[in-house]
């Protein structure tokens, strides 16, 4: 798929689109992506993507990903989990997470979708107080 029209799609997609490698490092990072986590993308390309979670999981998800590639047992691949993302700000935020993986040109890549689920959760507390 041609590069222009990868972003463009992307770009279009409600829900945050991040790129990583097979390192975590995150090679794309969607319109949407910073507006949810607050970070323009000349911040976050390149880096770890890690970066965009709290602990524990910030400081385990590089052996999540060995876990995968040496088990083939996905976790979250193919089920998808709900999370928490951590913003620039330092605030975190609950999200569904999905993950999808490919192949381009020899490099083995993961495409996660972020789905925010904040105000759901809120209209869920506020269900919950009122009864
Ligand atoms: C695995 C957390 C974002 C790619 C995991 C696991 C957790 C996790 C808990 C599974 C650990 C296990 O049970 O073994 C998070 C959190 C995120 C996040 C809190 C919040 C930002 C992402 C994104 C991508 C991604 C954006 C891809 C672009 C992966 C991959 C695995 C993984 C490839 C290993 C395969 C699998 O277990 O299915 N992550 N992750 N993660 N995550 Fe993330």
């Amino acid at each position: 798929i041609e590069q222009g029209l990868a972003s463009a799609l992307m770009d279009a997609a409600v829900d945050a689109i991040i790129v990583i490698d097979d390192k975590g490092i995150i090679q794309q990072f969607s319109e949407s992506a910073t507006v949810l986590f607050g970070y323009a993308p000349e911040e976050v390309l390149g880096n770890n993507v890690s970066m965009l979670m709290p602990e524990p999981d910030a400081r385990h998800h590089d052996q999540y990903i060995e876990n995968y590639k040496s088990s083939g047992v996905g976790k979250i691949i193919g089920i998808g989990r709900d999370v928490r993302g951590q913003r620039k700000n330092g605030q975190t935020f609950p999200m569904h997470l999905s993950v999808g993986e490919t192949r381009l040109a020899d490099q083995h890549l993961f495409v996660g979708i972020c789905h925010d689920l904040s105000s759901y959760k809120n209209a869920l507390d506020k269900l919950a107080a009122a009864e």
